[in-house]
């Protein structure tokens, strides 16, 4: 079997395996970089994210069902994950991603990867949920 068929039949195991576990992958093509989506139900205070996930990518977008906000997270060095939420400190509009990190279209506001501010009018970098890395998962907190 040759490597580009076997790099197919990989990702699509990978697929098949999230959408069975009742994800559902897309591509945020309005963004630039493009960012995966992935569409997770809640489960009491947390959603559970397979780490096979990442396999494309270091960064994901993940959208809780019933949640109107979106949460952007991102695998850092050391096997370690970072969840923002991409509500805007200002007033509250949703984010998008941006090739430096995060903007707010309703009144400019960016915020780096970190979700530390970079441009106001909003004062305070974005809020930051607790993970906890599984097996082969990852579980956001989110509440405190
Ligand atoms: S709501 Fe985001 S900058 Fe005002």
């Amino acid at each position: 079997m040759n490597t580009e068929r076997r790099k197919f039949i990989k990702s699509s195991c990978n697929f098949c395996l999230m959408a069975a576990g009742g994800f559902l992958l897309s591509e945020l093509s309005a963004c630039s970089p493009a960012v995966k989506v992935l569409k997770v139900p809640v489960s009491g205070n947390t959603v559970t994210i397979p780490l096979n996930a990442f396999a494309s990518g270091p960064q994901l977008i993940v959208r809780p069902s019933g949640w109107y906000y979106d949460i952007a997270v991102r695998k850092k060095e050391k096997n370690t994950y970072e969840a923002l939420f991409l509500q805007c400190t200002h007033q509250q509009n949703q984010l998008v991603v941006d090739p430096h990190g995060y903007k707010c279209n309703l009144h400019g506001s960016q915020f780096d990867e970190d979700g530390k501010v970079v441009k106001g009018p909003a004062g305070r970098p974005l809020k930051r949920f607790n993970t906890t890395i599984g097996p082969d998962q990852l579980i956001i907190q989110l509440k405190d």
